[in-house]
């Protein structure tokens, strides 16, 4: 198939653009688009077969579900049974935006959805071209990351052209998403809600407005309610090994490891945070990558996904990243990392 990838505007996205996305979802196929998150790959929720395209074109397990995307309250009633209250006080305070929420589905979800739980996920995307696409189209979109499965989720056009160009027809282009890890996933169906992967909203902003927020934290013989937190995610090619701890010490220990990285006749990349990089050089890591001040992990966040896929590019054999606090999006951006690395973590 030939895909063609456009550039939209993502403050004022052209109307033209938007209506033939809109008809290449009416029809059936499939259209990645830009989310403020990351890239979304997206087809009909209600129509199974489109949504077999995207399990096909990813590679991605079937018993993994899709978050379903909406541009408006009507449309989410639709597909949910019962809101509670919990879910509503969601939906005032963060919506749009990158919270998911898992609620009781109604039957017009299909099974392939949902990968056959009861409950499915739903989330009102803030970026523009989301919002106006799912508008258009005038349908629920399931929409996934749009990467092969395994692999970062996509952060900007040339990650979607990269690994989607020839399966689907069409590419939204609106380069860079603004907060650049997936949506926060919480479960709202009971009476505590529960964050099933730490993301866009940090588990403090949730507690802010809805008071006791629980962690899914499954044991190792214990499946996560998430059944995509079960795979090694986010993983580049090379040994990525996480290093975590006081900054002083953390930026020795990274030095040593790229000596010891550079014995073993490693390639050896370093994600970095914007204050350790100076002290590094000297180090001459075949590859520096400067995520972000440590202090402001929204940066951190914005290019965390293109780093690990850079590391790729370049064909490193080792890949060492410093860690960050787990405040704040600190926690999703170290729910990441420890997954990318394996959960090859020195604790410093
Ligand atoms: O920011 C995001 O959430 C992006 C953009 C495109 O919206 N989407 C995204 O989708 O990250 P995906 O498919 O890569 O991750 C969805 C996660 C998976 O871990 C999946 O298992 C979980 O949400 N999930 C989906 N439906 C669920 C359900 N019904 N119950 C529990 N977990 C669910
Ligand atoms: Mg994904």
């Amino acid at each position: 198939m030939e895909t063609k990838r456009s550039f939209i505007d993502g403050v004022n996205p052209e109307e033209e653009l938007i209506n033939e996305g809109a008809k290449w979802l009416q029809a059936g196929e499939l259209v990645a688009f830009p989310t403020e998150t990351v890239y979304g790959l997206g087809g009909n929720a209600l129509d199974a077969s489109a949504c077999a395209k995207i399990f096909e074109a990813k590679g991605r397990p079937q018993d993994n579900p899709l978050i379903v995307h909406v541009c408006d309250r009507a449309m989410a009633n639709n597909l949910v049974e019962v809101w509670t209250p919990v879910a509503e006080l969601c939906v005032q305070h963060f919506w749009p935006g990158p919270l998911t929420l898992v609620l009781p589905k109604t039957v017009n979800v299909p099974d392939i959805v949902t990968a056959g739980l009861d409950n499915v996920a739903i989330r009102m995307p803030s970026h523009l071209v989301a919002l106006r696409l799912i508008e258009k189209a005038g349908l629920p979109i399931a929409a996934p990351s749009a990467n092969l499965s395994g692999k970062p989720s996509p952060t900007i056009g040339s990650h979607v052209w990269r690994d989607m160009r020839g399966k689907i027809p069409l590419i939204l282009d609106a380069g860079a998403c603004l907060v650049g890890v997936e949506s926060t996933v919480l479960d709202v169906s009971g009476e505590v809600p529960t964050i099933l992967r730490p993301g866009g909203i940090s588990k403090e902003q949730l507690e802010a407005v809805l008071g006791e927020v629980q962690v899914d934290a499954p044991t190792d013989n214990q499946a996560p309610r998430a059944p995509g937190m079960k795979y090694r995610h986010y993983a580049p090619r090379g040994e990525m090994i996480l290093l975590s701890g006081p900054h002083e010490r953390v930026v020795q220990r990274l030095g040593h490891e790229i000596r010891r990285g550079h014995a073993r006749l490693k390639k050896v990349g370093v994600l970095c945070s914007l204050e350790s990089a100076p002290l590094l050089h000297n180090w001459f890591p075949d590859l520096l990558f400067v995520l972000g001040s440590k202090d402001r992990p929204e940066e951190v966040a914005s290019n965390l996904f293109e780093g690990l896929r850079l590391c790729d590019e370049r064909g490193m054999d080792l890949i060492l990243a410093e860690g960050i606090a787990e405040r704040g999006l600190g926690t999703a951006i170290m729910n990441r990392l420890q997954k990318a690395a394996g959960h090859r973590i020195l604790h410093i």
